[in-house]
């Protein structure tokens, strides 16, 4: 833990004295990706150790939470419509209003709010996160409004509490930020450059977490595969035995593997202690971690997918067969301009070669229509491509301009009339291959982790398979948190219909 992490804990336990039998509650309103997400678990991890409990009434809060997401226009606007209804609220009953996120790393947004919205009693940013303890005490001291967003790239912060939505589910980040500079992502500039976390940090909070009961684990990260974390001047993983290992190149940078073990460079070269590790080997030692029965990834890019990433991946029947490869498009032109550096040769390729060595493998993916400059001929090159992959999922995204992306300033860009006919036709083929694809699990049995009751029909349960495709069956709630099989019935586009077959598990946590 380093020092900024316990001056946070200093002012938590400030707070937690003040707010002591006040009886206080927060509630925090999440936009954007799993990022996001496991950000509001940390901030509901520091509010809950200030004394707020949460509460699922935003007017009913003391505290209220935006963590916001600027990767497309539409947040915006829903934003700015949430927050003007706080106005109210904060004027009758007080409530502290603050907001974070991606979203407050852009100078015209916060000048925005600063100027329409000046009630907001809190702005910070995602590099200020960790102190959000130290704004909120600064506020309630000298009742100012406080602006605490800072452009320089945040570092690791680890020991923060955090509170989890989830005690089957968990995401655990594995680095931070984004070095690809795609010309239409904003993440970049609001999330900085890429940072690892070391491996100790990763396999502690993995173990612990499959210590607490937790089965199913993400990791997550902009671009996952280009993870690259340092090792702490102590050894990586306790499991790894440590034997001296001949290796022909006293330089090589990646620790050598083998089919039972990773073993490290350790009295040749006496480097052991600051080896890096990349993402296979990542996945290779969270596999051995007993207790966790699905590994899931997101998102990877495609340029940096490896040959040992996919080896990982076969070798290990706890690692999700679905993987999430986003292609943006399926014209190697647009993914010139797009700044993917790669072509559709290359990403077939690449689906390719991951089916060869997990066949079972599932692939989705993310798409965008209309990136500036996106002729007729290249929109058809992504249809293709979709026909040729079979997805089973695909989001996808209308292009969006983003101030400050080099996409925004292209001059060719496309009217939303054609944006949108071209977002019909894809949305077309897209459910006409998903509905094909479907097919195959009709009759098949699947092995679930029961999730919870569906948010579209209170009597079903839900859960997700190896390929994270949602499947709904009858059941009762002692259900939830064990992992079934379901012999799939019908299916059902976005998902699958089934019933239980047998109760693998019957104890619970
Ligand atoms: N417009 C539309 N979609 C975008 N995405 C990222 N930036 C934009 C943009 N400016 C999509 C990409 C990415 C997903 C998370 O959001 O497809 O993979
Ligand atoms: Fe954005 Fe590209 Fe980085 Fe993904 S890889 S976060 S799309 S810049």
């Amino acid at each position: 833990m380093t020092e900024q992490v316990k001056t946070q804990l200093e002012y938590m336990d400030k707070i937690s004295k003040i707010n002591k039998g006040k009886n206080l509650k927060y509630h925090i309103i999440t936009m954007g990706c799993q990022l996001n997400e496991n950000d509001s678990e940390k901030i509901a991890g520091m509010l809950m150790k200030m004394q707020y409990a949460e509460t699922i009434d935003s007017h009913d809060a003391n505290i209220l939470i935006f963590n916001t997401c600027c990767v497309r226009e539409n947040s915006e606007e829903k934003l700015f419509g949430k927050i003007g209804e706080t106005k109210k609220l904060r004027k009758e009953k007080g409530t502290i209003v603050a907001i974070c996120g991606c979203m407050m790393q852009e100078k015209h947004i916060t000048e925005k709010i600063k100027k329409s919205y000046p009630f907001i009693d809190i702005i910070f940013g995602t590099h200020t996160l960790y102190k959000f303890a130290e704004d909120l005490y600064n506020l309630l001291q000298n009742k100012k409004k406080i602006v605490d967003v800072i452009d320089i790239d945040g570092e690791i912060y680890e020991g923060l509490p955090i509170k989890r939505n989830d005690n089957k589910k968990a995401n655990v980040i594995i680095m931070y930020g984004c070095n690809n500079f795609c010309s239409y992502c904003i993440v970049p500039y609001v999330r900085g450059r890429e940072r690892s976390r070391s491996p100790q940090d990763i396999l502690n909070e993995v173990r612990e977490l499959a210590k607490e009961g937790y089965k199913e684990i993400t990791l997550l990260g902009q671009n996952v595969n280009s993870y690259a974390g340092k090792c702490r001047g102590e050894l990586c993983s306790p499991e790894m035995p440590l034997r001296e290992v001949f290796l022909p190149q006293a330089n090589a940078v990646r620790p050598y593997t083998d089919n039972t073990s990773l073993r490290l460079r350790y009295s040749e070269y006496g480097n052991a202690l600051d080896q890096t590790w990349d993402f296979a080997i990542l996945l290779k030692e969270v596999a051995k971690i007993d207790g966790i029965e699905t590994i899931r990834f997101l998102s990877p890019h495609p340029k940096d997918f490896t040959d040992e990433v996919i080896e990982a991946i076969s070798e290990n029947k706890k690692v999700s067969r679905w993987i999430h490869l986003p292609l943006q498009s399926g014209s190697t032109n647009v993914l010139k301009l797009m700044n993917r550096k790669y072509t559709k040769e290359q990403y077939l390729n690449l689906v390719e070669k991951i089916k060869n060595k997990i066949p079972d493998v599932v692939l989705s993916t993310d798409i965008i229509v209309g990136f500036p400059g996106e002729t007729e001929e290249d929109f058809e090159d992504t249809l293709e491509v979709v026909k040729k992959v079979g997805f089973e999922q695909v989001y996808m995204f209308i292009y969006s301009k983003r101030i400050g992306t080099p996409a925004a300033e292209a001059q060719d860009q496309i009217s939303e009339d054609i944006k949108h006919k071209r977002f019909d036709r894809l949305k077309k083929l897209v459910d006409a291959e998903v509905q094909k694809n479907n097919q195959k699990y009709i009759g098949k049995t699947e092995k679930i982790l029961v999730e919870g009751f569906s948010k579209n029909n209170e009597n079903m349960l839900t859960g997700r398979n190896s390929a994270n495709k949602i499947i709904v069956f009858e059941g009762n709630s002692d259900l939830i948190g064990k992992t079934v099989e379901i012999k799939i019935t019908s299916e059902h586009q976005w998902y699958l219909r089934g019933k239980v077959e047998n109760n693998i598990e019957r104890t619970s946590k």
